[in-house]
């Protein structure tokens, strides 16, 4: 049986099974973040928070506005990848010795399709680092997390480089799986507008052109400031598993 998220926060033999539990949530419902209107499957969904009201909250020292209200629709999915790690580190930062690279502060909440706050829901996540390289034989710049109360998360890493893999260049993304006590898994990648400058990347080239970029999935990116982005994206997840 799929199990909540440990007493201390932290992992357990469990969460393996609660990872895995239940089926891979793939739906084609969008979660906007930067504004645009996007239509999936049919499906569409309006942004409530544009990029240019969060940089401004940013600028103004209040907190980044959070991604768009809640609509219902299910944050849409992505391939896992070849390189996701079963058993990662409890931890909410993943900027550990030796990484280097553009600083990211990401925040966000887990909502069920209901728009209810999803407490406990497992969010994972795993990136390359500022050279485009993923550590397949540590867990550098990988590790989960359980959501709070009120299905909010935190995450402090860097902005991922691009890279070339077996589908071409790779925009800049950061791989996610999130998924509520007893639900189906979300895969899916995070992407970063247009604008975002780190590396000397020209970012809205690289979204561009990756063929596998969905940009529903986008981060809402204020800065940088202080030679820091702050970004925030809400998921909105499936917390039972469909009907066969
Ligand atoms: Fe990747």
């Amino acid at each position: 049986m799929p199990q909540g998220p440990p007493a201390d926060g932290g992992t357990s033999r469990s969460r393996r099974s609660f990872l895995r539990t239940g089926s891979t949530s793939v739906t084609a419902a969008a979660l906007l973040t930067t504004g645009a209107v996007v239509s999936l499957s049919g499906t569409s969904a309006t942004a409530a928070a544009p990029v240019s009201t969060v940089a401004a909250d940013r600028r103004a020292g209040r907190p980044v506005a959070l991604t768009p209200a809640c609509d219902g629709h299910e944050t849409p999915a992505a391939m896992e990848g070849p390189l996701f790690k079963p058993e990662s580190p409890p931890r909410t930062d993943l900027r550990t010795p030796g990484v280097r690279g553009v600083p990211l502060d990401l925040t966000g909440v887990v909502y069920d399709t209901g728009c209810v706050p999803v407490p406990g829901a497992l969010v994972e996540f795993w990136q390359c680092d500022q050279n485009g390289d993923y550590d397949v034989s540590g867990f550098s710049l990988r590790g989960h997390q359980y959501t709070t109360t009120r299905g909010a998360f935190t995450l402090r890493t860097i902005v991922p480089r691009d890279y070339a893999g077996r589908w071409g260049v790779r925009a800049p993304h950061i791989h996610t799986q999130v998924q509520a006590p007893g639900g189906p898994v979300l895969i899916t990648q995070l992407y970063f507008p247009d604008h975002t400058q780190a590396y000397g990347r020209d970012f809205a080239a690289l979204n561009a052109g990756d063929r596998l970029i969905n940009r529903a999935c986008t981060i809402a990116l204020a800065g940088p400031d202080g030679g820091r982005y702050a970004g925030a994206f809400d998921f909105v997840i499936a917390t039972t598993a469909p009907t066969p």
